[in-house]
Parts: structure tokens; C-alpha cells; sequence
């Protein structure tokens, strides 16, 4: 088998937790493996995602190439519309390893921010726009309200028999109002399959197309997470670094670790810390249990939050990604005098001093209490950036196996939505309506405290 861009460190989980005893955690794991690779587990309708060779076909690939390189040529931005699983996947990878040859992606509808979107409709204006509307169920509020917004700018721009292709609808293949909503207009359609959530979907048509259309290699994408799905379908967890990752985790949590924190020492990896947790937030967080995820930007992060995790509460664990190469080669030049005292830097590479900081960060973190494993990538590239989303997918759907719940389920992301419907007057709402506006005036009451 080829060498995979990627392995896992676990040298700082121990004392808490060691090889023995994850390797111990091996039949729990094994059965957690049967139910993501052969379902017989809860959420199994929603497995997709588990071969990336299936996930999208060759005849897709080709259909969001060619939509791709249209838009490439007929517009200066795409605006790609989509909350959670249908936003995050593609701005982490657009943001990593965006290359600048495409259009801009802009992204629209993860807000309901008036400024945000102001912000968005000034940059495109003036401008040869297309649109990517993409929503699984189609009744999203965000991206709807964003479509509607973009759209009325777009037909004013180049009038509607125009508008028409320039948007293309990512959706469900029969449900919802953006499936109805499309092919009445005959807009181009992607379709979402029915068996690929939200947070599981970087890798199917939600994300690819705005990925492909930043000229980014999707071929190359998917090519990192086919590799590391074929190697992680060993479940030893001495061979496959996904699983000891989700096994180590869950021991953590069952001796008190109540949160994980994602910590990149690469500001482009950003987005990719937003993706995992939602993609660990959503998977786990539920029936009152499982690890809180958080991130860290280092070291920015350290000159802020690394207070707090070097002696705040001892009761979280830390995830760091790191490049191991790739990337550029700025040496610290060297200056006439020595009074910033960085002389014994001359030479050096930026990336050389980063990667010390990560060390002595590991080592800090693990003195101050904190356990701590890392991620390796090779470098930063499309390929092993499907390797390293694959490798988390993989992991949290057996992690969250592992944790007794069902990891493909969001039940929990309904309850706001009820009252802002309510609050809204959205029509079948109006006995809601009622309620929620009662229970504000008797719960809340006047609770505002001013000055003076
Ligand atoms: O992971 C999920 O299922 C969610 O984050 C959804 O992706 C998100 O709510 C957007 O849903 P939709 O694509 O239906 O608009």
C-alpha cells in the first residue's frame, strides 16, 4: 500500500491514556467499525459518505467540472449559498488550499447578518456573477433568504432569461422547495443523495463544486480520502490512526474530559477547525453527552487563549494538526544590530520556528495537564487534505458509535427554529405564535438592568 500523507501521534495522551489500554478498547472499536462500513447501527440510512468512491460518480465529477469551468469563464465570483453541512466543507477546503486561479467564492446564507450580506451583494455588484444555491431540504431559512436576495440581484444585472444560467441548485433529487423551485426555472441541479448528511457532504456535489470552481483539483481531493478509506478499512487500531484517535477520545471522556480543542498552528486550516466541529458538535452532542469541540488559531491563540489551557480548569484535551512540510522557505534575514536580540534566529526558517513553537507548545500543554495528541499531514494539498477530512469522518462516525449515540442525526437543531417561526408569524405557526409570545412575557419579564 502507498504511504499515506498522514499518521497520528499519541507519545502526550499517556499518562492518562496508553497504547495497552486503547488497544485494550479494540472490541468496542471492532463493533463500531461493523456498524460504519456494514451498517446495523442507528443513522445506518446515512452511510454515503463511507465510500468516497460512491459519494459522486465519474459522470458527476464530469458534470461539476464542465459547471465549473463555466462559470470560471463567464464570472468574476460565485456566490455559494448554504448553511452547516452545506457551507462548511467548501469554504474549509477553499480556505486551505485555494489556489486563486477560479473566480472568487463568496459565501452567502450561514448568517442572517444584514451587514454580512451587504458586504457580499457590494462586492458582486458591477460584476459577472454566478450563483450556487445549496440546501439539502431546500427550506433552510438562511440560504433561502440569501438565495432570494442574490437572485433579485443577479436579474436585475443580466435579466432573467440570463439569471437562469447562472445559477445552479445543489439539493435533494425529488424533495423541497429549491428541487420544485429549480426545475421550474430550469436551473442546472446537483443532487445531495438521500443517504449523505449535511456534515458528511464536503465530498459529494455540496462541496465540490465551489471547490472546483476555486481551481482546486477535485480529482486529487477525493483521491486523499479514497486512500484513506481503503486503509481504514483495517480496524486494528494500531494500523489505522483514525480509530485510535476515536477510541482515545472516547476513553478520554470517560475519565471527566469534558472538551477537545482543535489547535492548528496554520491560520489557513481556519475553516477546517469550523468544519470538524460541526462535524463533531453535531455528530455527538446529544443525549446529554460527549466532548464540547473548540479550536485555537496558534500561536496567535496562545498570546489569548493560552492561559486558559496551560492552567485554566484540567479538564480538557487538545487535537493539534500540523504540517510537516511544503511550505515556503522565508529564512530570517539578518539585521546590522542585534537590538531586537533575534540574531540567533538569522538563517532560520519561519516554518522551523513555527514548528518549535509547536513542540514546546505540545510539551507545555502536556506538563500543564492537558493530553494531547497530534495529527500529521505531510503538507498542505488538495490530496492530503482528503486525507486528513476523510480521516476525521471516519473517526467521528466511529467515535460516535463508540459513545452509544446516533452520529448521523441533528434532532437537537430543530428547537430555535420553532420559536423563530413562531416569533416570525410564518404561516401554520400561529398557536406557536401565541406561546412563545406568552412565555416571553411571563418568563422573562422586564429583566434589563441599565446604568444609572
Ligand atoms: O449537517 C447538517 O445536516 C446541517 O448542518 C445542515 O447541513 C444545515 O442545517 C443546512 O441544511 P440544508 O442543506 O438542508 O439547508
Amino acid at each position: 500500500m502507498a504511504t499515506l500523507p498522514l499518521s497520528f501521534d499519541y507519545g502526550y495522551l499517556a499518562p492518562d491514556v496508553d497504547l495497552d489500554e486503547v488497544k485494550s478498547f479494540q472490541d468496542n472499536v471492532d463493533l463500531a467499525h461493523k456498524k460504519v462500513t456494514q451498517g446495523g447501527g442507528l443513522g445506518s440510512d446515512y452511510l454515503g459518505w463511507v465510500d468516497p468512491g460512491k459519494i459522486v460518480s465519474k459522470d458527476e465529477v464530469k458534470i461539476i467540472k464542465d459547471l465549473a469551468r463555466r462559470i470560471q469563464d463567464n464570472s468574476d465570483a460565485l456566490v455559494a449559498i448554504g448553511i452547516g453541512g452545506s457551507y462548511l466543507g467548501a469554504r474549509a477546503v477553499i480556505e486551505a488550499v485555494g489556489e486563486g486561479k477560479g473566480p472568487a467564492v463568496l459565501f452567502a446564507g450561514n448568517s442572517l447578518s444584514a451587514h454580512e450580506h451587504q458586504k457580499v451583494l457590494n462586492a458582486v455588484a458591477g460584476k459577472r456573477f454566478s450563483i450556487n444555491a445549496i440546501s439539502k431540504s431546500g427550506t433552510t431559512t438562511e440560504p433561502a433568504v440569501a438565495f432570494r436576495l442574490f437572485r433579485d440581484a443577479l436579474e436585475r444585472s443580466v435579466g432573467k432569461a440570463e439569471a437562469k444560467g447562472r445559477i445552479v441548485a445543489t439539493t435533494d433529487a425529488k424533495k423541497g422547495a429549491l428541487r420544485k423551485f429549480a426545475e421550474e426555472e430550469g436551473y442546472a441541479t446537483l443532487t445531495i443523495a438521500d443517504d449523505v448528511g449535511g456534515r458528511y457532504s464536503v465530498l459529494s456535489p455540496v462541496g465540490l463544486l465551489p471547490i472546483a470552481v476555486a481551481g482546486i483539483d477535485i480529482d486529487a481531493l477525493l483521491q486523499g480520502a479514497k486512500d484513506v478509506a481503503a486503509a481504514a478499512d483495517n480496524p486494528d487500531v494500531t494500523k489505522n490512526p483514525s480509530y485510535f484517535y476515536a477510541a482515545a477520545r472516547n476513553l478520554l471522556y470517560r475519565k471527566g474530559y469534558v472538551t477537545e480543542i482543535f489547535a492548528s498552528f496554520e491560520p489557513r486550516l481556519h475553516y477546517i477547525a469550523e468544519w470538524w466541529k460541526q462535524l463533531t458538535g453535531e455528530s455527538e452532542g446529544k443525549d446529554h453527552i460527549s466532548l464540547f469541540p473548540a479550536s485555537v488559531d496558534l500561536t496567535t491563540d496562545l498570546h489569548s487563549m493560552g492561559q486558559w489551557i496551560q492552567q485554566g480548569r484540567r479538564n480538557i484535551i487538545e487535537t493539534f494538526v500540523i504540517l510537516d512540510g511544503g511550505e515556503p522557505n522565508l529564512k530570517i534575514p539578518g539585521a546590522e544590530n542585534d537590538l531586537d536580540e533575534l540574531g540567533y534566529l538569522q538563517g532560520k526558517s519561519l516554518f522551523e520556528v513555527n514548528h518549535a513553537a509547536y513542540q514546546a507548545t505540545a510539551l507545555a500543554h502536556r506538563d500543564g495537564g492537558v493530553p494531547n495528541s497530534t495529527v500529521h499531514l505531510t503538507e498542505l494539498n488538495a490530496y492530503t487534505l482528503g486525507a486528513l477530512l476523510y480521516f476525521f469522518e471516519r473517526a467521528i462516525g466511529v467515535s460516535g458509535y463508540l459513545m452509544g449515540i446516533n452520529p448521523f442525526n441533528q434532532p437537537g437543531v430543530e428547537a430555535y427554529k420553532t420559536n423563530m417561526f413562531a416569533l416570525l408569524g410564518k404561516p401554520k405557526y400561529e398557536q406557536a405564535t401565541k406561546d412563545v409570545q406568552g412565555r416571553l412575557g411571563q418568563q422573562k419579564g422586564d429583566t434589563t438592568v441599565t446604568f444609572g
